[in-house]
Order: structure tokens, then C-alpha cells, then sequence
């Protein structure tokens, strides 16, 4: 009999659980873990945490320190759990400052230090914006690694890898949320997957061009999504499709692979490009306005809650 699906994939992709839930990464054993705003907030309300938070709340100096300290408790949390790297989103709010980005990742990681955990296990989450893209490069001159994520556009994708950034977090769901809701009648099964085709080409890309950036897929919707991706980097998924795939058994076949490219030389993408393109790309613009936005909603959420908690 196969084995089940979770356990084929890791022999082709590095798994990573998409997830603050520390229940779920100690069932999952992913290599790495990924958190966001939303993730965060949702983790911070999870049963037996409101103690903690609330001392973190009361000792902060103000809300934003309040917002990394409880980040950076989670995450270093997970990284006890995870041999690999763990992201932390930096404030969505800095989505388009540069100097803020940097001064706020810099304050994460010297934080991450103060609990022990090296820049060597971080991945500093950053918007793929073109002001984010940029801090990203100098945190990387710096040794700080980054994870470019609200990545939906390719010209997001051929900045990011020119920049030099550790890891991109190419969006599946979101982009196939975006067409289901254009064209909600269409087949968007398989391979016609559009979120599925854009990790597809980005991996084509940074494979073909000799990038070390690595890819990871994120975002996704159903398990058939995550299966079209086989043989990529990396892919980020909940504990609700972590568990699909390992309560299903069958045969997995791998889908992506570096072997097949053919290497050209790098490209560079201009800023004036990068704009063009993106205001080209209807979805690609939506989708990463929105997912500031949604971001910087949650975010809100947890500034209310610890604002609360600070009082009393
Ligand atoms: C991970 O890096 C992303 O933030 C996450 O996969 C987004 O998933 P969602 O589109 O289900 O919110």
C-alpha cells in the first residue's frame, strides 16, 4: 500500500506548517514555520496564552514593542520545536517605508537574540512591495534573511530574486480566489490552477536564471494545489491540509523540478519596470493592496487586545 501523502512530500519538498498553533507543529514536525499577522492573532487568543500576554502587555514600553515582544515569544516558542527557519512578519503597516522596515527588522531580530534564538533560524517577513523589496536587499547585505511574502505579480518575483532576498512566499489561494471571483463559472482544476501556474513559472524562473532564492509556495486552498507543486522548495501549509494529506494514502509524483532548467543569465528589473508591470497585472495589484490590508486589520485586532491588556 502507498504511504500517505504527507510523508511522499517530504522526500521532494521541504515541508513547513503555515501556523502559530504550537499543538499543531509539535503533531506535524514541519522543518520550518511560517506566522503572519493573522496567524499571530489567532495564536495570541489560543487558550492559556492570556497570562503571558497580559505580562507582555503591561511591560511593554508601547504597543508596537508589545506587538514584537508577543511575535517574538511565539516564534521563539516554535523555534524550539522546528529545526528550521521560523518567519516573523514585520508591522504591514511599514509596508511602503523602507527606514521604518529596516530599524523594525533589525529590533526583531536583536529581540530573537535576547531569547536565544541566532538570525541564522529567522526569516524577517517583509510585503513585496517595491519600498519592502528594498529593505529586504540591505537586510540580506546585513545577514539578516528575509521572506518576501503578499507575492502574486511575476515582476514581484523577478525584484525579489534580483535583490538577492533568501525566500519568496509565492500566493496560490489568494490568486485563485481573485479569478474564481472574476470568472466564477471557469475550470480551474489541475493545472489550470492560476495560482498553481504562477509558482510554476517563478520556479521556472529562478531555477533557469541560477537564483538561490529559494521557493516557497504559500497560501493555499485545497490539497490538490499543494500536490501540483510537488517538488518545489518549499511549501507552507495549515494544520487543516497538513492533516489531508496525512490521512490520505496514494502514489505522489513529482511536479517541479530544478534538473529541467536550462540556466540563462540573471535579469534586472528596474524600479519604473517593476511599477509598470505591477499596474499591468490587475490581480497581482488587488491582491497585494488587499493583503496589507487584511494584515494591517488583524494587526488592529491584536494593537486592541494588548491595549486592553495594558490598562488591566
Ligand atoms: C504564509 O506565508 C502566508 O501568509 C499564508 O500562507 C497566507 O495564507 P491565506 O491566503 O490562507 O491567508
Amino acid at each position: 500500500m502507498a504511504d500517505d501523502l504527507l510523508s511522499q512530500l517530504r522526500q521532494m519538498t521541504t515541508v513547513v506548517a503555515d501556523t502559530g498553533d504550537i499543538d499543531a507543529i509539535r503533531r506535524f514536525e514541519p522543518t520550518d514555520a511560517t506566522t503572519n499577522p493573522s496567524l499571530i492573532l489567532q495564536a495570541a487568543q489560543l487558550e492559556g496564552r492570556r497570562e503571558r500576554l497580559a505580562d507582555i502587555a503591561r511591560q511593554a514600553a508601547d504597543i508596537d514593542d508589545a506587538l514584537d515582544a508577543v511575535a517574538v515569544e511565539i516564534g521563539s516558542e516554535i523555534s524550539s520545536l522546528v529545526p528550521g527557519y521560523v518567519s516573523t512578519e514585520v508591522s504591514a503597516r511599514l509596508s511602503f517605508d523602507t527606514d521604518a522596515t529596516l530599524a523594525r527588522a533589525r529590533s526583531l531580530i536583536e529581540r530573537y537574540g535576547r531569547h536565544g534564538v541566532g538570525p541564522e533560524r529567522i526569516l524577517i517577513k517583509v510585503a513585496a512591495t517595491w519600498e519592502g523589496i528594498r529593505a529586504a536587499q540591505q537586510l540580506e547585505r546585513e545577514g539578516i534573511q528575509t521572506n518576501l511574502t503578499l507575492l502574486f505579480g511575476f515582476a514581484q518575483a523577478q525584484a525579489c530574486a534580483d535583490a538577492g532576498v533568501t525566500l519568496v512566499s509565492p500566493f496560490v489561494g489568494r490568486i485563485l480566489d481573485w479569478h474564481k471571483a472574476q470568472s466564477p463559472d471557469a475550470d480551474f482544476s489541475g493545472d489550470n490552477d492560476p495560482g498553481v501556474r504562477s509558482v510554476k513559472r517563478i520556479y521556472e524562473h529562478y531555477k533557469g536564471h541560477g537564483y538561490d532564492t529559494i521557493v516557497m509556495g504559500a497560501s493555499f486552498r485545497n490539497a490538490g494545489e499543494i500536490l501540483a507543486l510537488a517538488g518545489c522548495d518549499r511549501l507552507t501549509i495549515s494544520p487543516a491540509l497538513l492533516g489531508e494529506l496525512a490521512d490520505t494514502r496514494g502514489p505522489l509524483t513529482r511536479r517541479l523540478s530544478a534538473q529541467d532548467a536550462e540556466t540563462r543569465a540573471p535579469e534586472s528589473l528596474h524600479e519604473s519596470d517593476y511599477r509598470w508591470h505591477m499596474n499591468e497585472d490587475a490581480m497581482a495589484t488587488d491582491k497585494l493592496a488587499e493583503g496589507i490590508r487584511k494584515f494591517m486589520e488583524d494587526q488592529r485586532k491584536l494593537e486592541v487586545l494588548l491595549g486592553e491588556l495594558r490598562r488591566g
